[in-house]
């Protein structure tokens, strides 16, 4: 199972002003995590609670349909576009990413066993659409579109101009198998279209909002399509589940990394860097970019008072960013707490050859496998990181596969709803998205919107700031 290393937070470790005596901050915050944990599952199949997320790893039934789905299209298309914003793009790119060949899209059709190649867009930007659309044919593309709402500008913008493309050179029962639409059962403009077009659908669950969707159909399908074990997401979610259920912070990792996350929030280190050591899990750190901000990021309590919370994350991956940001992270400000995720068991190495023996300064690499480098580099940089006395935390996973890959990514979910509930702010809701919506929505001509156009063009002032 993935495990948690917190022991650089102690004051044996970083010293008196910045580490805590760790039994001694859980014991504070005990009885609090124990509400917290106690009501997270005791709610998970409340309506409109958005806390159905927790039963994704069980949902054998979801599981199947998807598996079946993936087989009627199996060995039929060399591309799959994946067109989605936010939580119904972020998750599905990052389990991507992490669990097929680091070059998925170069391999030979044979070398991919089969499956297509992927493709996401998640911006409406010109040159990204049109350069996807310059290599891809559309006789051989499937496209899966996933908007929860089914009224995201973005990505009804994308599917309108992939429809097209596709009705150049389809009849309508072609077109019919090459969409997948992945959105809310009942509600919104895509479920609409799906109905009167009779294409099929999959679905997102009812309280299940985007950041937290990954292991339903918005993540599994891409992933299911791609040849990736969802079952082995799904037992990897079991497993750590039996342990995030427990209502003990001592026997919680991921109620404990929440308490030292606001812990230290709290006490002036307002970001959070999250720095995966391994180029196959880059992309998750963008997934918990969105995942921390978005959730935490609140002007508002649960008491309706105004509170202007929320930690900062930043991204960054091992060892890249040695070269780039660990400069800053060591002698800047003391503001940040780290979470550093290793993996131990690397599915790949590679043997440093012998090469300029005449070199004794290189001697050092001959010969060594570049894990090993690996290894020294992230051990260096937490021991630099430690020495400057910022606290640190460590999560390690044993491998990236599916199973331990979907623990990570479930162990942050969890994580992100316990810290939610200590800063007293709603995890699951995203108010501070919207307002930026709606200007759009005037600036861009729709109905209903024009009293906004001055206000979005910033030639009004908002009452907000009257
Ligand atoms: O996490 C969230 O809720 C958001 O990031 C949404 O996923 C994002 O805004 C896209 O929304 P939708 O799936 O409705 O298109």
């Amino acid at each position: 199972m993935i495990g948690l290393n917190i022991q650089n937070v102690s004051k044996e470790k970083i010293g008196a002003t910045h580490g805590v005596e760790i039994d001694a901050l859980f014991g504070e915050y005990r009885g609090q995590i124990a509400d917290i944990v106690t009501r997270l599952y005791a709610e998970k199949d409340t309506e409109g609670g958005w806390k159905k997320w927790l039963n994704l790893g069980y949902d054998e039934t979801l599981a199947k349909e998807i598996l079946a789905y993936a087989k009627t299209v199996e060995s039929h298309y060399e591309d799959l576009v994946i067109l989605g914003i936010g939580g119904s793009s972020l998750g599905g790119y990052a389990l991507l990413k992490a669990l097929l060949h680091p070059y998925w899209n170069n391999l030979s059709r044979e070398k991919r066993g089969g499956f297509p190649r992927f493709h996401f867009i998640e911006n409406v930007d010109a040159d990204q659409i049109n350069g996807l659309l310059d290599i891809l044919e559309p006789k051989t593309t499937l496209v899966n579109v996933i908007t929860k709402s089914g009224t995201t500008a973005e990505t009804m913008s994308a599917f309108m101009i992939l429809k097209e493309w596709l009705e150049k050179s389809l009849t309508q029962a072609e077109l019919k198998k090459r969409l997948v639409l992945t959105t809310d059962k009942k509600k919104g403009l895509l479920r609409q279209i799906a109905n009167e077009g009779g294409y099929t659908t999959f679905e997102v669950p009812d309280d299940v909002g985007g950041r937290f969707s990954i292991f339903s159909a918005v993540g599994l399908l891409p992933a299911a399509l791609c040849g990736v074990d969802i079952g082995e997401l799904q037992r990897g979610i079991k497993e750590l589940d039996a342990v995030l259920k427990n209502s003990e912070l001592k026997d919680n990792p991921a109620a404990q990394n929440a308490v030292l996350q606001i812990y230290y929030y709290k006490q002036q280190k307002p970001i959070s860097v999250f720095m995966p050591y391994s180029y196959r899990l880059a992309a998750a750190s963008d997934w918990y970019v969105q995942l921390w901000a978005e959730s935490l990021g609140k002007k508002k309590d649960l008491d309706g008072k105004v509170v202007h919370e929320g930690p900062t994350p930043v991204r960054a991956v091992g060892v890249t960013d040695q070269h780039s940001q660990v400069q800053l992270f060591n002698e800047g400000p003391n503001d940040k707490i780290f979470t550093f995720i290793e993996v131990t068991q690397p599915d790949q190495d590679v043997t440093i050859p012998q090469q300029f023996n005449h070199i004794e300064d290189l001697q050092y690499l001959n010969g060594q496998p570049i894990s090993r480098l690996m290894g020294a580099e992230f051990e260096s940089t937490r021991a630099s990181i430690t020495s400057n006395q910022r606290p640190n935390v460590t999560l390690t996973l044993k491998k990236v596969d599916a199973f331990y890959f979907a623990q990570l990514l479930y162990f942050l979910e969890v994580q992100t709803a316990i810290a939610g509930a200590l800063l007293n702010i709603d995890p699951f809701d995203q108010p501070g998205v919207e307002l930026a919506k709606v200007y759009t929505h005037a600036l861009m001509g729709k109905k209903g919107y024009e009293h906004l156009v001055d206000e979005a063009r910033g030639v009004k002032t908002p009452a907000t700031v009257q």
